[in-house]
């Protein structure tokens, strides 16, 4: 439409039909703002089912009355089937992610394409919110269409009619969940990941068929034991005594990445209707719940880095296997591009693995970064690199 009032403001130039250009200018400017202020206005929360219907293969992929935890009018605004087929699924993977933050979306589908997963036997989507642009500053501002477009290419979204927010993460978490107990059932494991951690999927694979042990319930990831709530104020993660009055976390899996089955999904799910809402994610689902559900975990910490310089250092390497399989990206999304060139890489040649008198956490030079492993995490110390 506004194209249109370029070709105007032309004529306009030329001094020809100013008042028409005036009215017509105006009509469109004020089509624009009741256009934008339908986007922006958070009173239009939440958002109306959207009127494109996206690839639905079969009925089910937008209940109405559904709930999540304390939220009674929870639904999926956009739904994806992509564990549909006749292919055994190794494993689902499901990311939590801003939805502005299409910039690491892009970067999982360029070092992980579809086809690649699918190769691994693995199946991706992308747990998102709604995103406010007036709350949300930290992302370009992306507008619900645009969401749309994403995932009329790509279609690897699940996006639920809840706000976009750190205090929210848990609600994005569960709705994971239940998206993995009501469309992806039959895949066997569930890796929860983070939009903004590196990961070697080759290797970890191989890993989760080595420790895995299919009968007992599976929760496998970075474990973290005798954490404490961050109790002073002027801390971003200060959590109140009424959000969690007890003095210290049960034990619990850090939410970078962590595997576990559709199976015990569902035990989750089940318990969170016993178990109040607390807002740190990892320590709520993999802790509080995992507690109450009798689910106990398998700690693989020795493959997680806190540091992506090691990572960093494991590419420049072209010699070994990486120390590490799994680690933050340090605010840099092609880390895990460069990172899956490398594993796949060293997958082809069969890289000897390092040895320990040559570990990179003796030999990586660089400077110190670090990254805790959790949301709201006050325990864990940084470690010298060298
Ligand atoms: C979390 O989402 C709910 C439901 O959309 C919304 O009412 C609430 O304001 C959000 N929380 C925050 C901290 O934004
Ligand atoms: C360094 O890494 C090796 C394994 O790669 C581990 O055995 C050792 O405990 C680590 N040392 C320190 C100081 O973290």
């Amino acid at each position: 439409m506004c194209a249109k009032c370029d070709n105007l403001s032309l004529r306009n130039q030329m001094g020809l039909l100013h008042n028409t250009v005036t009215l017509f200018l105006l009509i469109c400017g004020v089509s624009l703002t009741v256009f934008l202020c339908f986007i922006f206005d958070s009173t239009t929360f939440p958002l109306p089912k959207l009127q494109k219907p996206l690839p639905v293969a079969h009925n089910g992929l937008f209940p109405t009355t559904m709930q999540l935890l304390d939220l009674p009018h929870f639904q999926y605004i956009i739904n994806n089937d992509v564990c549909m087929t006749d292919i055994a699924i190794f494993a689902v993977l499901i990311i939590t992610s801003h939805a502005g933050d299409i910039e690491a979306r892009s970067a999982m589908r360029r070092a992980y394409p579809e086809d690649k997963l699918k190769h691994l036997g693995i199946r991706r989507i992308f747990l998102l919110a709604v995103s406010n642009p007036k709350d949300d500053v930290r992302y370009n501002s992306v507008t619900q269409n645009a969401l749309e477009d994403e995932n009329h290419r790509y279609s690897d979204l699940v996006q639920g009619n809840f706000r976009e927010a750190y205090r929210n993460l848990t609600y994005k978490h569960m709705m994971g969940l239940d998206w993995v107990t009501k469309y992806c059932q039959q895949a066997q494991y569930v890796i929860k990941m983070d939009d903004d951690i590196v990961v070697d999927f080759y290797r970890l694979i191989h890993i989760m068929n080595l420790i895995v042990q299919d009968r007992r319930p599976l929760l496998m990831g970075y474990l973290l034991q005798g954490t404490r709530p961050v109790r002073e104020p002027a801390n971003k993660w200060f959590v109140t005594q009424s959000e969690f009055p007890g003095s210290m976390y049960p034990p619990f899996l850090s939410g970078w990445l962590y595997i576990t089955t559709p199976k015990d999904a569902r035990a989750l799910l089940e318990v969170s209707k016993t178990v109040h809402y607390f807002w740190i994610d990892d320590t709520y689902v993999t802790g509080l719940l995992a507690q109450v559900a009798g689910i106990s975990h398998q700690d693989i910490h020795q493959y997680f880095t806190l540091h992506s310089e090691y990572l960093e250092c494991c590419i420049q390497d072209k010699i070994h296997l990486c120390d590490y399989i799994v680690g933050p990206n340090g605010g840099d999304p092609v880390l895990l591009l460069r990172f899956q060139r490398h594993a796949a890489s060293c997958q082809e040649r069969k890289c000897p693995q390092r040895s320990p008198d040559r570990a990179l956490n003796r030999t990586c030079v660089a400077p110190k970064k670090f990254s805790a492993p959790s949301q709201g995490h006050g325990e864990v110390k940084p470690v010298p690199l060298f």
